[in-house]
């Protein structure tokens, strides 16, 4: 049975919903993270970072890491910033646009490697044929001891 407080379902980025999903998940996938991320020094790259609400909760937890956040809509990346700026993460990189249906958009990230990637709450409100699309754009991204993981809330 779903929660009675749960906000109803909307897909923009930084609806009430979202907020009220990412902060119920974060610290379940927190402890996730700190088991199966990279303990050594390395980079994260996050798919559809929306709100940059999960990058930059987990960031501050991986200062060996460093993240890379990423979203379709250039809108949302005013918000991923001021995040950083507010909490002063220093291992979170600027925004970069990334559309998984779209793969003339993915030559930004061409020459970069990543030890593990991650989305959070795409599916949801995304066709799923965008599966196609990640899984090709990470074929190229990841360094041998990969690790891709989707999440979508429940
Ligand atoms: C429901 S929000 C989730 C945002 C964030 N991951 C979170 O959990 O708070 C979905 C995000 O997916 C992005 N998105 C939708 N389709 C996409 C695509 N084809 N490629 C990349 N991002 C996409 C949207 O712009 C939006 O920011």
């Amino acid at each position: 049975m779903l929660p009675l407080n749960r906000p109803p379902l909307d897909p923009y980025p930084l609806s009430p919903y979202v907020d009220w999903a990412g902060k119920r998940n974060r610290d379940p996938l927190l402890e996730m993270f700190k088991q199966r991320l990279p303990k050594n020094e390395g980079h994260v790259l996050e798919f559809a970072s929306g709100s940059g609400m999960h990058i930059n909760y987990f960031a501050p937890h991986f200062q060996h890491l460093n993240f890379q956040p990423s979203d379709m809509n250039s809108e949302v990346f005013e918000n991923i910033r001021q995040l950083t700026q507010e909490t002063e993460t220093k291992n979170i990189q600027p925004p970069i646009q990334v559309d998984l249906k779209e793969p003339q958009t993915w030559s930004v990230l061409n020459g970069k490697e990543f030890d593990a990637i991650f989305c959070i709450n795409l599916f949801q409100v995304a066709p799923i044929a965008i599966a196609d699309g990640m899984m090709e754009c990470t074929a190229n991204l990841l360094k041998k001891q990969w690790l891709v993981i989707h999440l979508r809330p429940v």
